[in-house]
């Protein structure tokens, strides 16, 4: 049995509760996953939801451990963001419902960013709220997606249109579950990484350009490294700011670029992280033509996705259906888009201060003419 080499962790402060993030390793080969979530369930029912790529790497050591104590069933969704949508929740409710479950049942997410979201927004919807523990297995879900309660999913005309703010009980990263995520995945988490570093802090941003080498060679200490200073950063801006009326937003920054990507090329065409990383660059390119980036800082953004393996172009789209797609955004104030731009690397803003035709102008760049 291999023991943690590390065992690592903060806490994020909300106004609903408090809830650690651990962060660790071997936890699914050691069989600890069960151990350290335990004392995080109050009742004694327990539903894990997972999808069938998961199940088959890293349900079956959690599941009977937890069944020593707990009543445990399994909810196994399809993998992917097309099935991101009411009816994978409503499988989460008919397993619930078919066991009689009650407020007493904890719901355990052990999957990437959209078996969390989803599973949060069961919890959040079920019997008015249940509690649930995130167990994130891809990078990107350790950094940013099982960390501060967004939950939900999409609808057909926009990205996680419906959900609710939602907080888990404890957030389980065990880093050694990368050891089997498909390299595309690890680049699409490197992508939220790299814009922790963009919006809030341009030292981390040297770091990576150092690091990253390391992290996509699976270097767990360099990777839980990684993970830790992101749910820091994000669990510094849940504190102050849980519902996204402020501060919160700038997370979001290249996502509205991309969502567009991602809405458009169809779910689960474009990984999120991808479409975010493009988004990035076309935010960037926008801070430019405003006058706050130079094209040298925007040329160091492209420089850092391209080496964590990132696309920095969207696909051709046309300019009218990315403004329409724009319009669905959650941002959207009064009609008016507000984008998340960067005065400086490691400094970003939630603005409307730009030329509509610089969007434009912006948008229309990729845009093939048939
Ligand atoms: P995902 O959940 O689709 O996981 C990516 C792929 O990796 C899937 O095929 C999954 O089955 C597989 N997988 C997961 N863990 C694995 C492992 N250890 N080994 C092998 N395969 C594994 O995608 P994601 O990138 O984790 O999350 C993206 C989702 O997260 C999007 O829906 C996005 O909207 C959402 N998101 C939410 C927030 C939030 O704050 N709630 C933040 C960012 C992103
Ligand atoms: N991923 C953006 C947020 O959690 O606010």
């Amino acid at each position: 049995m291999a023991a943690p080499l590390f065992l690592d962790g903060l806490t994020v402060h909300t106004q609903s509760h408090d809830y650690p993030i651990v962060i660790t390793e071997n936890a699914a080969a050691n069989g600890s996953m069960a151990q350290q979530i335990m004392p995080h369930i109050t009742g004694r029912q327990v539903l894990i939801v997972t999808n069938d790529t998961v199940a088959p790497l890293y349900l079956k050591a959690l599941e009977e451990e937890l069944a020593c104590q707990y009543r445990v069933e399994v909810c196994t969704l399809a993998d992917g963001e097309q099935y991101k949508n009411q009816t994978s929740i409503n499988q989460i409710y008919d397993v619930l419902m078919a066991q009689h479950f009650n407020r007493d049942v904890t719901l355990i997410a052990l999957g990437g960013g959209v078996v969390g979201d989803m599973t949060g927004f069961a919890a959040a919807s079920f019997m008015r709220g249940v509690n649930f523990i995130q167990i994130p297995t891809t990078l990107l879900s350790q950094v940013d997606s099982s960390v501060g309660g967004k939950t939900g999913i999409n609808h057909a005309q926009g990205k996680n249109m419906i959900g609710a703010f939602w907080q888990p009980q404890m957030v389980l990263a065990d880093m050694s579950t990368l050891k089997t995520l498909p390299p595309r995945e690890l680049s699409a988490g490197l992508a939220e990484v790299i814009k922790y570093a963009l919006i809030m802090d341009i030292k981390f941003l040297d770091w990576l350009e150092i690091n990253l080498p390391a992290m996509m060679a699976l270097d767990l200490a360099v990777l839980g490294e990684a993970v830790k200073r992101c749910c820091q950063y994000k669990a510094d801006i849940v504190a102050q700011d849980e519902r996204e009326s402020g501060v919160r937003a700038l997370l979001n920054f290249g996502h509205t670029f991309g969502h567009v990507i991602e809405t458009h090329e169809g779910y689960g065409n474009w990984l999120h992280g991808e479409a975010v990383a493009a988004g990035m660059v076309q935010a960037a390119e926008l801070s430019e033509k405003i006058g706050w980036l130079t094209s040298e800082e925007v040329a160091r953004v492209k420089r850092v996705l391209v080496l964590a393996n990132l696309p920095i172009a969207p696909p051709s789209i046309e300019v009218q259906t990315a403004l329409s797609l724009m319009g669905h955004d959650k941002k959207v104030k009064h009609g008016q888009i507000r984008l998340i731009l960067l005065k400086s690397l490691g400094d970003a803003v939630l603005t409307t201060d730009f030329e509509p035709s610089l969007l434009t102008d912006v948008l229309g760049q990729h845009v093939v003419k048939s």
